[in-house]
């Protein structure tokens, strides 16, 4: 089962993801956590220029599918083969709201090279880590570029998401993390994805 989590800078998606793990691990139940941009040796030296270095739109948008395809074949793909649940940092809905909404590239094209990087398989499950975008840029130490972009860039990202979430409301869940402690988060979200789990082998029985 593949399962991605999205929001804004500095929502807590990473450290949810940590929590997480360790409770599968508890469970006994295989599970990877992994990221976008990167989480394969090219995908991440893709990751290192797209974060530092200033680049056309175009550009930008091509070598995060880049990143993407290589990511998917190396990775996702024979961990969904080997039936792991996948915990992925970011995935498809973040170059809709980010290329999309807030560069201004046009949805169609995205949607288009998301499919093609994906083998156009979208994930089962989408947890939209949910914190007002002042809070979470207030919380980078190190920022990147699209942190340093600012808050109007993050409100537009925002914005990208809750369209998201609006054209497909069964696959995402709305996580509200403000004032909460990440345990209580992760005990949460745990809760919902082994719920989902369940469901899932009870369709495969019938
Ligand atoms: P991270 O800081 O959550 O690891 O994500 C890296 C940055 O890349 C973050 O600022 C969001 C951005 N990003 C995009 O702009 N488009 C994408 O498709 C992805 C996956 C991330």
């Amino acid at each position: 089962m593949l399962i991605s989590f999205e929001g804004t800078e500095g929502c807590g998606k990473s450290t949810l993801i940590r929590h997480l793990l360790k409770k599968f691990d508890a469970h006994k139940i295989a599970a990877i956590s992994t990221r976008e941009p990167g989480g394969s040796p090219v995908a991440e030296k893709i990751r290192e220029i797209i974060l530092n270095d200033e680049m056309d739109s175009l550009t930008e948008l091509f070598l995060y599918e880049s990143a993407r395809a290589e990511h998917f074949e190396k990775v996702i793909a024979p961990a969904l083969k080997a039936k792991k649940i996948i915990l992925c940092d970011r995935f498809t809905d973040s170059t809709i709201a980010y290329q999309g909404f807030a560069r201004g590239l046009k949805l169609s094209v995205i949607e288009t090279l998301n499919k093609l990087a994906t083998e156009g398989r979208s994930p089962e499950l989408t947890f939209f880590l949910d914190l007002p975008v002042e809070e979470g840029l207030a919380r980078a130490t190190d920022p990147n570029k699209f942190e340093k972009a600012g808050i109007e860039f993050q409100k537009k990202v925002r914005k990208g998401f809750l369209y998201s979430i609006r054209k497909n409301k069964k696959r995402w869940r709305v996580i509200k993390v403000k004032n909460r402690s990440p345990e209580e988060i992760a005990d949460e979200v745990f809760a919902i994805i082994i719920q989902k789990t369940k469901l899932k082998k009870k369709a495969r029985k019938k």
